[in-house]
This record gives C-alpha cells, structure tokens and sequence, in this order.
C-alpha cells in the first residue's frame, strides 16, 4: 500500500475523535481576542500605498526592524516578510501611525483575532460543553465575532458569564490588528529593485493598548474563580505583544508572573491541563523570559518553525540554530525540538510546519502517545478545512477536508524524518506509523493535508495546535 493510501485509511478515525470532543465538560482559551483587519496584498497596491506615503525606498530600507514607529517602518515589516515568504508580528507604537493605516491601508474584512478568540470559535463549534474565553476589550464590533453559541461564553460587567457573542461592553476600545496577507510568486520591483515572495504568509502590524500589558480583565477572573462546573484545559496565548518595560511602568516578567498566578489558582482547583502557545515575539528579553517561566511551568507547548528557530537561539543554540533556517525541514527542526525539550524540560512539545506535525511527549505511555496521534489528525483535517473555506462557521463546515489524501510535501518531510529516526534511534515503520517511543520520549508525526489554494492563513498555528491537544483527552 503506499503512503499515501496507508495515511487516508488512518485518517477515517477523525469523525470519531471530532465526536468525543462532546465528553469535554470545560475549556478555558485566554488571554489574548482582538479584531483582525485583513487586508489580501497585491503588487499594484503595494506599490500604490508606497507612492500614496510618498516614501522613498531608501528609507524604508534603512528604517529599523521589530517596531511600527513611521510608515517606513511598517513597509519594512512588510517587505522584509514578503521577501522572506514568513510571518511577524511587529507592534505599533503609537496611535498616530494606527490612525495612518486606517486611513492609507484599510482593510478587506474584519474577523476574529488572537489565538484566544481563534481557539475560542473552533472549540466551541466540536461541541465542546463549555468554552470559556477571555477578552480584554469586549464592544460589540469584538463580540459580534464570537460565534453565536450557547456553549461560547465569556464575561459581562457584572463579572458573570454570559453568550460571548452577546455581550457588549460599549465603553471599551476595539484592539484592531492589520493581517497583510500576501501571496507566493507576487514579484514587486522597486527602487530598481526586484522582491520575489517565496511563499504566501502575513505580516501582522498590531494596534492594540490592553494586551500589550496582557491585561486581565477583573470581570473574567471573578467569574472563573468563581466557577463551579468541571474544567479539562486552559489554553494560554497572548503573550507576544509583551514588552520588557511597559508604558504603565510594568515589567514583561511582573505580568507574566502576575497570570500565572491566577492560571495556578484554576489548575489547583479543577486539574487543568495547561497549554502555551508561543507566538511571533519580537522583544527577545520576552522571548526569554517566557522560556523560563512556561517551559517547564505548562504541560504543554505549541509552536511553529520560526518560534521554534527564535527560542534555539535564546537558549544559545546558535548553529542549530542556523542549520534550521537554511534547511527549515523535519530533520534539523526535529533536533532543535529535542535540543529545547532538554535544556528546558517541556513535558509536551508540538511544532506545527507546513506538511508535517511533531510532537514529542516525555509521557511514552502507547495509549497516549496514539491518542496525540489522533488529535493531530483531527488537528489537520480541520486546518485544511478552514484554509479551503477561508473560515469555520458551522460544525458540518469541520470536516470539508475529510476523505483527502495527505500532500507530496508531507510525504517527503515524513520520509526524510522517517529515514533519520531509523539511522539515529534504529526507530523502524515510522512513514506507516508516525510513532517512534525511545525510552526518554515519545515522537509523533502526522502528515498533513495540504490545500493548493488557500482562501486563508490566518490563525492556521492556532486551531492545530489546541485541536491536537484536545484531540487527545
Ligand atoms: C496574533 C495576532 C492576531 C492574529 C493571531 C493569529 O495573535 O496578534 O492578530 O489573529 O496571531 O494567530
């Protein structure tokens, strides 16, 4: 039988996972839902917003890096992840240049943003009993973008849950991010100049006061510490928009501390299982820091090539480091997963690449590692179902993608991966399997579904990653 074939047939265990989803009493998504403006970028406009500015190339090319200070600076951003066929998440620093996007950018069309409101939207469409989410800012432009459901629920002003879609808090401010979505292929030329896009992806500009001090809404924490009902997980994101000094005269580590705090109150009361998700973060002292504090805090992480890529080199894996960006394939990122597992302890680490999922677990239990197995096919099913739609609305729209074949990519991350474990661990089977259990961890990888036109990337990292998870109770 071949590969291909083989993984279809494993993939048919995914309706029957999708429905034990429905035995999950709670899950908690916090901290970070935001209102996502995106806007799908085509050369001509490229080129016309630059012309519009009135800003030479020059000066875009020498503005700085990591930071939204001018409109210079934002079309670094832009052309540097075009260039590069990668997402960042750069923060805007003031007001001024959010009120120069909404004039000169725009955008297409608003939806939900944040892995917190992403994961909080997905999760409650498998029929998970209770979804509980947090928001910083909940006016109606945010809520109207929960899903409308009975099961999704978040905090009013009086500090008691009630239908996410429903409530509005009128006096709060819009937390607006700009999603550039640009294309593969899309050739701009300028100054003379030539930039080529490798491959489609996003570049995120950030407007967004609350959360870049991962504000924690008193109403949510009242209503949680609170709650009675049973809670299975809590997934945690948000993060990424930390500085190490803040505007309030905080510090990064003071508010990191500061949730996880409030996170250990809920885990000691109902046993949740925590899950972080790391995200694009530009402030490197953050970078660290979060490290230090989730790694071996969380049960669990999630991460995609380039968070991975970012936190070998914190950790001083500089060579690994570098093979990783030159070869960004299973195998060197296969070695900078287990090399960040043991200098940090991560008890669970996914790493969600384009084709290819891995997750190593320091539980090798065969049931559990099975069970991961099957969470992260589910986790791809309903990626590829949600590139293929543009969106997720209705719970038949969860498995569009269900019955296809995996992609040639994934085969061959597979096989290559497949080759290594065998000539370094003498691991055998595992292009048929996907497991490999060693007597110190547990490796799992699926092979994915891949979509020839996606309508959207956005928010991709985060459905797989918390499906995967909650795929495997
Ligand atoms: C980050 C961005 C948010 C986007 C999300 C997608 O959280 O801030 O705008 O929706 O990533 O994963």
């Amino acid at each position: 039988m071949s590969i291909k074939v083989l993984w279809k047939s494993k993939y048919e265990t995914v309706p029957t996972t999708l429905k034990k989803l429905q035995e999950l009493k709670g899950v908690l998504s916090v901290f970070n839902a935001n209102i996502d403006a995106v806007r799908y970028v085509s050369v001509e406009k490229f080129k016309h917003w630059i012309e519009k500015s009135a800003t030479p190339i020059d000066v875009i090319e020498s503005a700085e890096m990591g930071n939204i200070t001018s409109p210079a600076s934002f079309f670094k951003g832009l052309l540097h992840c075009f260039e590069k066929g990668i997402a960042q998440e750069w923060l805007i620093s003031d007001k001024d240049i959010y009120a120069w996007l909404m004039d000169t950018i725009g955008y297409d069309v608003l939806q939900m943003g944040g892995q917190g409101g992403i994961i909080a939207n997905v999760l409650s469409l498998c029929e998970i009993e209770k979804v509980l989410v947090h928001a910083a800012s909940l006016p109606k432009k945010q809520s109207g973008l929960f899903l409308n459901r009975e099961n999704l629920l978040s905090a009013n002003e009086a500090g008691e849950l009630a239908r996410a879609h429903s409530i509005q808090r009128s006096e709060d401010t819009p937390l607006i991010h700009w999603i550039l979505e640009f294309k593969k292929g899309d050739t701009l030329t300028l100054g003379g100049k030539t930039y080529e896009c490798p491959k489609s992806n996003r570049f995120i500009a950030t407007w967004d006061p609350l959360n870049f001090r991962l504000a924690i809404c008193e109403n949510f924490t009242k209503a949680i510490n609170t709650y009675e009902g049973p809670l299975d997980y809590c997934l945690l994101a948000g993060y990424q928009m930390l500085t190490e000094k803040l505007k309030s005269n905080e510090t990064s580590l003071s508010r990191i501390q500061e949730s996880k705090k409030i996170v250990q109150q809920w885990r000691d009361k109902h046993s949740l299982f925590v899950h972080f998700e790391f995200a694009s973060t530009q402030d490197i002292v953050v970078r660290k820091q979060l490290l230090d504090e989730m790694g071996s805090w969380a049960d669990s992480i999630g991460l995609n090539e380039q968070e991975l890529i970012d936190l070998l080199e914190v950790i001083g894996e500089i060579d690994l480091a570098q093979e990783c960006r030159e070869n960004t394939h299973a195998v060197p990122l296969m070695k900078g997963l287990l090399a960040l597992m043991k200098k940090v302890g991560i008890k669970r680490i996914q790493l969600h690449l384009f084709g290819l999922y891995i997750t190593i677990l320091q539980n090798t239990n065969s049931e559990v590692v099975q069970k991961n197995r099957d969470g992260m096919m589910l986790a791809a099913t309903v990626a590829a179902s949600k590139a293929g739609q543009g969106s997720l609305e209705t719970e038949d729209s969860l498995l569009w993608a269900q019955g296809s074949y995996i992609g040639d990519v994934s085969e061959q991350e597979l096989i290559k991966l497949a080759r290594y474990l065998h000539a370094t661990y003498g691991v055998s089977n595992f292009e048929e399997t996907g497991i490999a259990i060693t007597d110190q961890f547990a490796i799992v990888a699926v092979p994915t579904i891949i979509v020839e036109n996606p309508i959207s990337l956005v928010g991709m990292g985060d459905t797989i990653s918390s499906l995967s998870l909650v795929g495997a109770h």
